[in-house]
């Protein structure tokens, strides 16, 4: 498995990629009802810009397959950021997200911000379960019911733990 800073022609693996998300997957990351991704939407998650933002795309790299992603937006401070995950439905369970969110905060901390955080479904116990393991705090979204905020201050993390 190779995990590299992921580029606008990797949209053409999103829809292989996408192929085996299941609905439910797809909710619990894009926090919405959808069949679909549509095109439009994918080209947005792949012209991100690297001033303000980082994604990483986990291949298999015997087949070329797109296994996940996770990506990283700077808030307006430039302070903190927050996250986003989305693991192949069928590789779910065999730590692949966890290597993923270990170099998303890795990266956080090699750049200088303070704190990563992200929106996470209360349903969605495996997420909420990974985020307290890395160290995330946990706390009801003020806006939101049915969503926790997962909050990590980068101060708090070792740098031996993620290098
Ligand atoms: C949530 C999601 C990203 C997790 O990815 P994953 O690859 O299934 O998760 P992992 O296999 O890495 O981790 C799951 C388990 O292994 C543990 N784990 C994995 N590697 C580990 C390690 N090296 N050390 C300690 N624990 C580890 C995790 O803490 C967790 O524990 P559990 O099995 O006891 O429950 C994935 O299920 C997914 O894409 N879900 C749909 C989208 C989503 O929910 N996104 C989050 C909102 S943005």
């Amino acid at each position: 498995m190779l995990l590299r800073p992921l580029t606008v022609e990797d949209g053409a693996l999103y829809p292989d990629f996408l192929a085996e998300v299941t609905a439910d997957d797809l909710r619990l990351r894009f926090f919405a009802a959808m069949r679909e991704v549509a095109p439009e939407m994918i080209d947005k998650l792949i012209h991100y810009d690297p001033a303000h933002a980082m994604a990483f795309i986990a291949i298999e790299e015997q087949t070329g397959r797109m296994l996940g992603v996770v990506r990283l937006h700077d808030d307006p401070s430039g302070h903190s950021a927050e996250f986003a995950i989305l693991v192949r439905s069928r590789l779910k369970g065999h730590g692949l997200g966890w290597l993923m969110m270990k170099h998303m905060i890795a990266c956080a901390k090699d750049k200088g911000l303070k704190t990563v955080h992200g929106q996470v479904l209360t349903e969605n116990a495996t997420m909420l379960l990974m985020c307290s393991e890395l160290g995330f705090h946990s706390s009801d979204d003020p806006t939101e019911r049915s969503m926790k905020v997962v909050t990590l201050p980068l101060d708090e993390v070792p740098c031996e733990a993620v290098h």
